[in-house]
C-alpha cells in the first residue's frame, strides 16, 4: 500500500441560483493536498496559501477529520500522519473550500488504504461531513453535479449524484470580495418555510437551468438562474449584490448568482470575461467593498491523484 499521496481538488460553486443544496459546478481553481502516512507517530499539519493563518493545525483540522473517518471505516492502523495543504481556493467565500478539504482528505486517505471505499461511499461520507451534497459532489466527480440526499431519523443516509458536462464551453467570472462569510451565518438568515409560489418559482427555474446546461442553450440562463429561496434573504450579507449582478449583466453576462452561501458573486458567460470582471469590481467598489476576480471554466475531472 502507498505511504504518500498527493491529491488535487477543484473549488466549486454551489446552488447556481435556484438549485439550493442540489446543484454544484466544479471550477478550474484547485487546492493540493499531500498525505504522508505512518509519519513520526503524531499529527503534523502544514498549511500554505489561502487560510494559512486561519485553518487549525490541530485535531480540529477538517482534512484530518476526513482522513480519520476513512481510516476508522476501513480499520487502517495509522502510526502518525503528515498533511501538507497547498490552498488556492479562498476560504469562507462560497467557493467550496471546506468541501475541497473534506474531499481531498477522503480521497487521499482512501488511496493510502488501497482504494477500499467506492465513489458512492466517498460521496456519502463527504456529504455527511459537509452537511449538504452540492459542493462535495462536484469536488469529487467534476463537471456539473446534480445531487439529492436520502435522510432517516439518524440524518443523511445516502447521497445520489448525476454529473454531466455541457456540450459547449461555459465560462465563469467570480468576483471575490475581501471579507469572509461562514456558511453557518449565511444559513441562519434563511426562513424555515417559504410560500408555495416561491417553491414553484424555484422548481421551474431549476428545471429550465438543468435543461439549458445539458443542451448548451445558455441564452436561458438569464431567467434560469433566478432564485427566491435563499438569495433574497442573503442579499443583506453581501453589500452591493444587486449592483454587482446588474454590472455583470450590463457587460454581457448570460446570468448571475450568489456562489454557494456567498459572499462571492458569479457571472456565467461565453465571452467578455475581462469586461464583466472589471464591471463587477467597480460595482463592489461603489459599495466600499474591495474585491478581485477570477476567470474560471468547468473542471471536468474532480478530485484527482496526481502522485
Ligand atoms: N448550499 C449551501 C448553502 C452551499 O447555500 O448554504 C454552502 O456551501
Amino acid at each position: 500500500m502507498l505511504n504518500t499521496v498527493k491529491v488535487r481538488v477543484p473549488g466549486t460553486t454551489a446552488n447556481c441560483g435556484p438549485g439550493f443544496d442540489a446543484i454544484g459546478i466544479a471550477c478550474t481553481i484547485y487546492n493540493e493536498l499531500e498525505l504522508y502516512a505512518n509519519y513520526n507517530k503524531k499529527l503534523t499539519i502544514e498549511i500554505h496559501g489561502e487560510g494559512a493563518q486561519a485553518i487549525p493545525t490541530t485535531e480540529r483540522n477538517i482534512v484530518w477529520q476526513a482522513v480519520k473517518t476513512v481510516f476508522q471505516k476501513v480499520g487502517y492502523p495509522c502510526q502518525g500522519i503528515k498533511i501538507i495543504m497547498n490552498n488556492r481556493i479562498p476560504l469562507a467565500r462560497g467557493l467550496g473550500s471546506s468541501a475541497a478539504a473534506i474531499v481531498g482528505g477522503l480521497v487521499a486517505a482512501n488511496a493510502i488504504c488501497g482504494n477500499q471505499l467506492s465513489d458512492q461511499q466517498l460521496l456519502d461520507l463527504a456529504t455527511a461531513l459537509e452537511g449538504h451534497p452540492d459542493n462535495v459532489a462536484p469536488a469529487l466527480f467534476g463537471g456539473i453535479a446534480l445531487s439529492a440526499v436520502e435522510t432517516s431519523d439518524k440524518g443523511i443516509r445516502r447521497a445520489h449524484c448525476l454529473r454531466f458536462i455541457p456540450p459547449s464551453l461555459l465560462k465563469m467570472v467570480v468576483a471575490i470580495p475581501d471579507f469572509t462569510l461562514s456558511t453557518k451565518a449565511s444559513r441562519q438568515v434563511l426562513p424555515q418555510a417559504v410560500p408555495l409560489q416561491d417553491a414553484v418559482f424555484n422548481i421551474s427555474r431549476t428545471a429550465i437551468l438543468i435543461g439549458a446546461l445539458c443542451q448548451g442553450k445558455f441564452e436561458y440562463l438569464r431567467y434560469a438562474l433566478e432564485d427566491r429561496l435563499h438569495q433574497p434573504y442573503r442579499k443583506k450579507l453581501v453589500p452591493g449584490m444587486d449592483a454587482v449582478f446588474n454590472a455583470a449583466m450590463d457587460n454581457g453576462a448570460l446570468g448571475v448568482a450568489l456562489s454557494g452561501a456567498g459572499p462571492c458573486l458569479i457571472a456565467f458567460t461565453e465571452t467578455n470575461m475581462k469586461r464583466i470582471g472589471e464591471g463587477m469590481l467597480k460595482a463592489f467598489a461603489e459599495h466600499q467593498i474591495t474585491a478581485s476576480y477570477h476567470e474560471l471554466t468547468i473542471d471536468a475531472e474532480g478530485a484527482k491523484i496526481i502522485s
